[in-house]
């Protein structure tokens, strides 16, 4: 694995200039976050020695490295999710490799249902806990020392000076904030009702089918992590009707640039 991670990392560094400080994943429909970055390169995925390429709707699959609110960043526009059959570690491969890269920070977006009553459509929730449920754990399999411990502690995934700020950040812009915790699923399925009551017993506000695995693996290699859920659909709701992938993407869409504001002004805050 270091072999594939250091091939990867040497062709990019081979296309870009200074080290990347801040590595972004943006989530379902939230891709448009990139036109705020001074662009000075796009990598496709399927050009990057080992990287696996994004199937679906709303990705579009490559790696935009330049400069945001003073930093240089690489954002993925496009992630890969288990359920398209990627193994766990090819979905955090590409975290991997930003690490070597030279990111310290990592955020990360998505779009997840709400099991929380008091969410609505289009809020934003900072995720300040996770449950790793369904997606298998990436780091199962013989540890690679070079990369972290065995056993990560796994007291604060999330870390709370980046979660402090960014409350500041929203509450100066008037954004009412919400906070949770974000349960992982496999998907492709949406839930059932009855599942979406389970998660909900189990603790969590949200649902969804990303970002617990490339936080896992985010944390093993020292990252500070951020996260935020947009909320997309309700799970528990009175009305009958159905979630498709259309209403998620449009969802995301609208609530992108309260989501665009907190990560730009995070990361000049780094
Ligand atoms: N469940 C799981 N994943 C999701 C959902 C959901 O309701 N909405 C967006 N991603």
């Amino acid at each position: 694995m270091m072999k594939k991670i250091e091939e990867a990392v040497s062709y990019i560094k081979g296309l870009i200039g200074a080290e990347p400080q801040v590595g972004i994943v943006l989530g379902s429909g939230l891709g448009s976050f990139t036109k705020e970055i001074n662009i000075e390169k796009e990598i496709p995925y399927a050009d990057i020695p080992h990287f696996p390429v994004s199937t679906v709707k709303g990705h579009s699959g490559k790696l935009i490295y330049g400069e945001l609110s003073g930093k240089k960043v690489l954002a993925m526009a496009g992630r890969f999710h288990y359920y398209e059959g990627y193994t766990p570690q090819e979905v955090v491969f590409p975290v991997r490799v930003m690490k070597f890269l030279g990111v310290k920070t990592l955020l990360l977006s998505n779009a997840a249902g709400a099991t929380n009553r008091t969410f609505k459509v289009g809020d934003l929730m900072i995720i300040n806990d996770h449950i790793s449920f369904l997606t298998p754990n990436p780091l199962i399999g013989k540890n690679q020392e070079e990369l972290g411990t065995r056993f990560p502690d796994m007291t604060e995934p999330y870390k709370k000076d980046l979660i402090k700020k960014a409350d500041a950040i929203a509450a100066a812009a008037g954004y009412d904030i919400k906070h949770g915790v974000y349960i992982s699923v496999t998907g492709p399925t949406f839930e059932t009702k009855a599942e979406y009551r389970m998660v909900l017993a189990l603790g969590a506000d949200v649902v969804g089918m990303s970002t617990v695995q490339e936080v896992i693996a985010g944390v093993h290699m020292g990252l500070d992590v951020f996260a935020v859920s947009v909320v997309t659909d309700l799970g528990i709701r009175e009305e009958e009707n159905v979630i498709t992938h259309e209403e998620v993407l449009e969802a995301a869409k609208e609530a992108e640039p309260k989501l665009t504001h907190i990560f730009k002004e995070l990361v000049a805050q780094l």
